[in-house]
C-alpha cells in the first residue's frame, strides 16, 4: 500500500522554530520529525511513499533524496500555492490507483498500521479514520461513531459547548482510490471540512478506526517539548534508548568529570560539556554544542551548534539551532528562534518567544 504524506503546512503555530524550516524538519530526538514516521511506515511494510509539500520543500528533498537510505522509496508532489489536506492529495493522484493511505506529517503514534489496514479491509470502507482520545477536542477534529464504528458526525475545532465525544480525528486515514473523484483538482480543499462531510451526506461507508496507543501532533512548542519529555520517559514503543533518571546517552562528546547529571538526557554528537555544568533531564542536546563551566541546563530541548556561556541557567525552553547565550543569561519557558542571541546577564521574561536573527539585550540596552 502506498502512503501520502501531508508536509506542506505552514506550521505557524510552532514559531519561531518554523520560519526557516517546515515541521517535518524539527528534530525529535536529534533527528528530523519526518524521519521518525517514515520508520514507522516502514515497519509496517509502508515503503512507497509520496511527500506533499508546498513551503520548504527543498529542505525535505535534501535530506531524504529518493528515500533509499531509510529503506523506502520517497516521490514528492510540489504545489504551487497550498492546496488544502485533501488537495494536496488530489494533486497526487496519478500515483494513486489501490487502496492508499494519508498521514498528517505532523503526529508522532506508535498506531498500529497493519492493523488499521485489517479493519478498513474487513469492513469494504470507503473512509477509515483513525480515532483517538484526547482530553481537550477543541484543537482537533471531533468525530462521533455509532456501536459499529461507523462515523455519524464530523466537527472540525468545536467549540467547548460542542464537545460530545473525547474521540478525535488522529491523522492517519486509509481511502478508496474512487474517492479521490470527489476531489476539485488544484483547488484548496479539506479533508476534514469539505470531503469527509460530504462523503458522509452521500452515505458512503466511513469508519472510526479507535486506537488508546501513544499519539501526539507536535504542532506547538508545548506539544513539542511535551513529545520530548514522553520519548525520554518511555511512552513510546518505538525509541530503543533505554529509559531512567540516570541515563545520559552521549554520542561521542566531551564531557568533563565535574558535570552533573540526572537523566533522562540525549547529547548529540561533538559537544562539549564544561566543569561543575549541571544537566538536568529531561533534556536533549544537539551536536556540535558547547556548554561552558556552571551552566545549569534544565528541562530543555536544544539544537544544534548552540554555544552557552558560563554561569548560563536555561529551564523548559527551545533553543534552536545556532544559539548564543551569553555569560549569566537566564530563560526560562521560553522559544528561541534560530541563530538568535541573548546578550551577558540578560534574563528572558518566561514565555518570550523570540524570532530568528534576534539579539536579545538587557532592557535599556540599545
Ligand atoms: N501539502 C499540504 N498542503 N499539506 C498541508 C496543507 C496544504 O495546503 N495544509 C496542511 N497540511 C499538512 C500539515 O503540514 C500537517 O502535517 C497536516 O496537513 C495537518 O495540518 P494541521 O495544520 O497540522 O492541522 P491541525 O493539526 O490543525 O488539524 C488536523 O489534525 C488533527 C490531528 O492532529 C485535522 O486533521 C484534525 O481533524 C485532526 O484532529
Ligand atoms: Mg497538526
Amino acid at each position: 500500500m502506498k502512503a501520502t504524506i501531508l508536509v506542506g503546512g505552514k506550521a505557524t503555530r510552532l514559531h519561531p522554530l518554523t520560519y526557516n524550516i517546515p515541521k517535518a524538519m524539527v528534530p525529535v530526538l536529534n533527528t528530523p520529525f519526518l524521519e521518525h514516521v517514515i520508520r514507522h511506515l516502514s515497519s509496517h511494510g509502508i515503503k512507497d511513499i509520496i511527500l506533499a509539500q508546498s513551503h520548504f520543500s527543498q529542505l525535505i528533498e535534501s535530506y531524504f533524496g529518493n528515500g533509499s537510505q531509510f529503506g523506502v522509496k520517497l516521490r514528492y508532489i510540489i504545489e504551487d500555492i497550498p492546496l488544502g489536506t485533501a488537495g494536496a492529495v488530489k494533486n497526487a493522484e496519478k500515483y494513486l490507483d489501490e487502496t492508499f493511505l494519508v498521514l498528517n506529517g505532523d503526529i508522532f503514534t506508535d498506531l498500529d498500521i497493519t492493523a488499521m489496514i485489517a479493519f478498513h479491509q474487513a469492513r469494504t470502507a470507503k473512509v477509515t479514520i483513525t480515532l483517538t482520545p484526547v482530553d481537550d477536542p477543541t484543537s482537533y477534529g471531533l468525530v462521533e461513531t455509532n456501536a459499529r464504528s461507523r462515523v455519524t458526525r464530523f466537527l472540525e475545532k468545536p467549540s467547548r459547548k460542542q464537545i460530545t465525544t473525547n474521540m478525535i480525528n488522529a491523522g492517519t486515514y486509509i481511502l478508496e482510490p474512487d474517492t479521490l473523484n470527489r476531489i476539485p483538482p488544484q483547488t484548496n480543499f479539506s479533508f476534514e471540512r469539505e470531503l469527509f462531510p460530504l462523503l458522509l451526506d452521500q452515505g458512503e461507508p466511513i469508519y472510526g478506526y479507535p486506537s488508546t496507543v501513544y499519539w501526539i501532533d507536535i504542532g506547538t512548542p508545548e506539544k513539542y517539548l511535551q513529545l520530548h519529555r514522553d520519548l525520554l520517559s518511555g511512552s513510546s514503543v518505538q525509541h530503543s534508548y533505554p529509559v531512567g533518571e540516570e541515563i545520559a546517552i552521549v554520542e561521542q562528546s566531551s564531557i568533563d568529570p565535574t558535570t552533573q547529571i540526572k537523566g533522562p538526557i540525549l547529547i548529540g554528537s561533538n559537544c562539549t560539556i564544561g566543569r561543575r555544568v549541571k544537566l538536568i533531564g529531561p533534556l536533549v542536546i544537539g551536536s556540535a554544542s558547547t556548554i561552558s563551566e556552571e551552566a545549569v541546563i534544565e528541562a530543555s530541548i536544544i539544537w544544534k551548534n548552540a554555544r552557552l556561556e558560563p554561569g548560563v541557567n536555561l529551564r523548559d525552553s527551545i533553543i534552536a539551532d545556532n544559539g548564543r547565550l551569553n555569560a549569566n543569561s537566564i530563560i526560562h519557558g521560553s522559544v528561541l528562534g534560530d541563530n538568535v542571541t541573548v546578550a551577558s546577564g540578560c534574563k528572558l521574561e518566561p514565555g518570550s518567544k523570540i524570532p530568528p536573527g534576534t539579539v536579545v539585550k538587557p532592557k535599556g540596552d540599545s
